[in-house]
């Protein structure tokens, strides 16, 4: 793509979307990621061209050569996020251009080429808008996944030559079974999820693979979710297969594992970190060890604790089980404290709270 010329999307709207009514019934109770649009965004790149043929398009398979280097090597990264209805009919994006940057940084470290921001912005806009009525309303949102994938068929171990940027979008309700029930989570003596100078801070496919494993075994314990320590030590709290989470103590205070290249930078929980400050409280991202997470939890010290993402949102933890014994958070119910969070966050993405912090970005 000549960087001073936007590429042109050429629309190609799907000859047969789903029918207004089937399409109301699938939004009744999406459930998470299981539901999908009638369109998708792609747009090519190759050694030669750069980025170049951006589409909307009809959402249906692709065409994989069985040797595209996604198959053999996971050159794959992926992004998340949601678009919102308004009580005004309006549509929200909540800080996309964190998800663009993100994005950036991730190919960055997958040797693959970096999206433009404006592109992946206007690929979002435009799927979006190709599929508006597939927004649902109350508390439901359109989640959008951007990813991206080496398609060069080729064996040889380098950075592939060719790849496919894609959006598709997904509507969704909660991501957990209980709604915004407190979850419990397994802790996972056996396996890590990123090592020093791994991809711990990338969105890539791999590092959700590399997950499976460990939050199979947290789901054979009974529990939601699985946390990781640090690969090194096997002491300090990382982060859950698929979210970040924060403490929050008996003095009003609060932590979070810090950014360190192991964990994933959150857009919600760099949006949590300023909502907290905001309300005056004491944040810190520093290092929690397990031993003294379960000891601040038994001594009443930590009164609340949740995991926060896109997906999650916020989401209080109730209960840690493992190995070496359970124990519990609080009353196990979550709290006032990440209840107000999830409150204001989720009002000022869906425009009901002002937004003093700019994170708002209007597309309808
Ligand atoms: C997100 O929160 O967007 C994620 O990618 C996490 C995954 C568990 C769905």
């Amino acid at each position: 793509m000549n960087s001073d010329q936007p590429l042109t999307f050429v629309h190609r709207p799907h000859p047969a979307p789903v029918a207004a009514d089937e399409r109301a019934a699938r939004l009744v109770d999406p459930g998470f990621g299981r539901v999908f649009t009638d369109h998708m965004v792609t747009v090519r790149w190759t050694h030669d061209r750069g980025w170049c043929d951006a589409e909307v398009r009809p959402r249906e398979p692709f065409q994989l050569d069985p040797a595209s280097a996604v198959l053999h090597y996971a050159q794959e990264i992926f992004e998340g996020l949601k678009a919102y209805r308004t009580r005004n009919g309006g549509v929200y994006l909540f800080r996309p251009e964190r998800n663009a940057r993100r994005f950036q940084q991730s190919a960055e470290r997958l040797a693959m080429p970096v999206v433009p921001e404006e592109l992946f912005l206007r690929a979002i806009e435009e799927l979006v808008k190709a599929d508006a009525a597939w927004i649902p309303g109350g508390e439901g949102s359109l989640y959008l996944r951007p990813f991206m994938f080496a398609n060069e068929a080729f064996l040889g171990v380098r950075p592939s030559m060719e790849y496919l940027f894609v959006v598709i979008a997904s509507p969704v309700g909660a991501y957990f079974k209980g709604g915004k029930k407190a979850v419990s989570v397994w802790l996972s003596e056996t396996y890590t999820r990123a090592a020093p100078g791994g991809t711990g801070a990338a969105k890539c496919g791999g590092n959700y693979a590399a997950s499976l494993l460990a939050q199979a075994e947290a789901t054979r314990h009974g529990c939601d979710q699985v946390v990781f320590l640090d690969a090194a030590q096997h002491r300090w709290v990382e982060e859950l297969g698929g979210m970040n989470v924060f403490f929050v103590f008996d003095d009003g205070s609060m932590l979070t594992p810090p950014l360190g290249g192991t964990i994933l930078p959150g857009v919600t929980r760099d949006a949590i970190l300023t909502l907290a400050r905001e309300e005056g409280r004491a944040v810190r991202e520093e290092l929690y060890s397990y031993d003294q997470w379960r000891a601040d939890a038994q001594s009443g010290k930590l009164r609340e604790c949740f995991a926060c993402g896109t997906a999650a949102v916020v989401s209080p933890i109730g209960e840690i089980k493992s190995a070496s014994g359970d124990f519990v958070i609080g009353n196990g119910a979550g709290g006032e404290v990440t209840d107000g969070l999830r409150a204001r966050l989720v009002g000022i993405q869906r425009g009901e709270i002002p937004d003093t912090q700019g994170w708002v970005h209007k597309v309808l």
